[in-house]
């Protein structure tokens, strides 16, 4: 294979008993929602995911409300658009993927709702394909529509280098660099494919103090019964 392998990056939440950066998660969906989402679907994330993890109740409905979605029948038996809810789910760029395939030069933007399980690489997988573009070396032809990635597979990838500096402005005022984007994304990302990811952590935090107690119990127990037979 071609392709680089991509280095290991210290994402934050990689610690063994920390948490998601969640800030960064907020970011992050901002870059989802109005970069990625032109052409990627993430079909397993309805806007109530989004409540408590980076947005409160009203401003996760006020996101909902901003898209239409089709509901229906109603009583007459017609369809109709009404303003999103908390229950939907994340709208969909295209309707299938013919449609989505027919958008992007023949290449298909896959569904991100578990991309960063899906790679091998994981967080620095996509990290390096987002921040990894650039000019092919001299001698290398690239079909129209395909782009020079290091990272990628056979190293010729059919989406457009998404990001650029400054192409968004994030609302706690973060510096939007190409890098700070991607690593936003990709922390949102992670917690999309493993969103049970803190209160696992903090079970596992429990389970080790509690079981401590237990192994303590249980030592000086197993003492007490023995000093008789030794
Ligand atoms: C592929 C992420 C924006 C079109 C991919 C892949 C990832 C990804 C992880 C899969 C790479 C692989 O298969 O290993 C993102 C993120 C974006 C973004 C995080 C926002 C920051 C976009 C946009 C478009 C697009 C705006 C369309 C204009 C595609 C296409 C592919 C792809 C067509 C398939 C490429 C191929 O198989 O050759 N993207 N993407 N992406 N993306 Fe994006």
């Amino acid at each position: 294979d071609l392709e680089l392998h991509p280095p290991a990056y210290p994402w934050e939440h990689n610690g063994l008993l920390s948490t998601f950066d969640h800030a960064s998660i907020r970011r992050g969906h901002q870059v989802y929602q109005q970069v990625c989402s032109a052409c990627h679907s993430m079909e397993l994330i309805a806007y109530r995911n989004l409540v408590g993890v980076c947005y409160n109740e009203d401003e996760a409905k006020e996101l909902a409300a901003e898209q239409m979605f089709e509901d229906g029948p109603d009583d007459a038996g017609n369809m109709f658009k009404r303003p999103g809810k908390l229950a939907d789910y994340f709208p969909k760029p295209f309707p299938n993927e013919e449609a989505a395939r027919a958008a992007n030069g023949g290449a298909y933007p896959p569904d991100l709702s578990l991309i960063v399980k899906a790679r091998h690489g994981r967080e620095d997988y996509i990290f390096s394909i987002l921040t990894g573009y650039c000019d092919a070396p001299a001698g290398v032809e690239l079909r129209d529509g395909l782009y020079f990635n290091p990272y990628f597979s056979g190293q010729a990838i059919g989406m457009a280098p998404p990001l650029y500096n400054e192409q968004i402005e994030f609302e706690d005022g973060t510096p939007a660099s190409v890098s700070q984007m991607a690593k936003d994304v990709v922390t949102f990302l992670t917690w999309a494919a493993e969103p049970e990811h803190d209160d696992r952590k903090r079970m596992g935090m429990k389970s080790i103090v509690l079981l401590s107690f237990v192994a303590a119990g249980l030592w000086y127990y197993k003492r007490h019964k023995w000093t008789v037979l030794k």
